[in-house]
């Protein structure tokens, strides 16, 4: 099968041709038709995983993936041939991934069905970001009326936190610089945007004085961000700003377990959110678009397999 893999601790993602998985036991083979690009995939391009996680090569990158199960292996039976599926590769090592024609996975867990009303492209970008965004809302429990400050509202992540934080009636205040970005977080139900580039502490305590009930943290130093709280407040990070930095603070891990998986699709099937899928790239194209990645992406960039 065709995969964007590395080849060995040295080599940068390329297109490779190598064996088909073959699905062990309690694992589903799935035909994947869609991936998208996450921060954890450019960090293992770049080798920064090297002695943190075991690597399996060849490596085949993508945490994100969507596709129908082809097979399943010894003792499963979750899933029948042909359901459509997706989720998030959360193997302990790297080794497989979505970035590939086929992907084994543990039935147990990272994997949910796709709901019909669902677009298989939609699935491929929704895994990660959304899982990650959900824990980061759920960690500060936004409420009706309070002010939510939004650090990285332009990436996948704090795009989907922005349409969840907004659908509960509360005020998002979201980082964008003037032009396309701040078009697009208010389109994603921010209603104040703040410039990264500029001083943010005082453009944020000029448009909330008596600062903000809470800060989800995607992008950036958060440092400064506490002075913002009101009492009371807390910061969630994607980013590992944790208690050990400042008490507010919440390191978030994202988990696709099963049911947060079925939580966001049933979100995307009843229109309470929408993958902000800005581009897609081909299969073959994802070593360009990995490149491209660390600047200037705005919502998902998605992978068509
Ligand atoms: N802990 C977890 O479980 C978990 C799960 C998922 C993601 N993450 C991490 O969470 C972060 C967000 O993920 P993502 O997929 O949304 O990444 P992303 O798509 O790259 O989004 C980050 C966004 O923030 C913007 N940005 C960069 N520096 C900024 C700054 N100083 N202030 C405000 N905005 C800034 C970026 O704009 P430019 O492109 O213009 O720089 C980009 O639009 C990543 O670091 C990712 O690795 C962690």
């Amino acid at each position: 099968m065709r995969a964007i893999a590395l080849s060995d601790t040295s080599s940068a993602p390329r297109v490779l041709d190598i064996p088909t998985p073959v699905p062990g036991a309690g694992q589903v083979l799935v035909r994947v038709e869609a991936s998208s690009l996450n921060g954890f995939d450019i960090a293992v391009a770049a080798g920064y995983l090297q002695g943190m996680m075991e690597h399996r090569y060849p490596v085949v990158l993508g945490k994100d993936f969507a596709g129908v199960v082809e097979a399943n292996g010894e003792g499963a039976k979750k899933y029948s041939i042909g359901d459509r599926v997706f989720g998030v590769v959360m193997a302990p090592y790297l080794g497989e991934g979505g970035f590939g024609e086929y992907l084994i996975v543990s039935e147990q867990f990272g994997i949910a069905k796709v709901p019909e009303e669902v677009d298989i492209a939609i699935a491929g970008a929704l895994g990660l970001a959304g899982a990650a965004a959900v824990a980061s809302i759920d960690a500060v429990s936004p409420q009706a009326g309070q002010t939510i400050l939004i650090i990285g509202a332009t990436g996948g992540v704090g795009a989907i936190a922005t349409q969840y934080a907004a659908a509960t009636g509360a005020h998002v205040i979201a980082t964008a610089k003037p032009g396309v970005e701040t078009d697009f977080v208010r389109s994603q139900g921010a209603q104040i945007v703040v410039d990264p580039t500029g001083d943010l502490v005082a453009q944020v305590k000029a448009v909330s004085p008596s600062g903000v009930n809470a800060i989800l943290h995607f992008a950036g130093e958060a440092t400064a961000l506490p002075a913002l709280l009101m009492e009371g407040g807390k910061i969630a990070s994607t980013l590992g700003f944790g208690p050990d930095k400042h008490p507010t603070a919440i390191a978030i891990m994202a988990s696709a377990d099963e049911a947060t998986l079925n939580r966001l699709s049933a979100d995307v099937a009843s229109k309470q959110i929408r993958v902000p899928i800005t581009h897609t790239y081909a299969l073959a194209e994802v070593p360009e678009a990995i490149k491209a990645f660390p600047t200037g992406t705005l919502g998902k960039l998605a992978v068509k397999i």
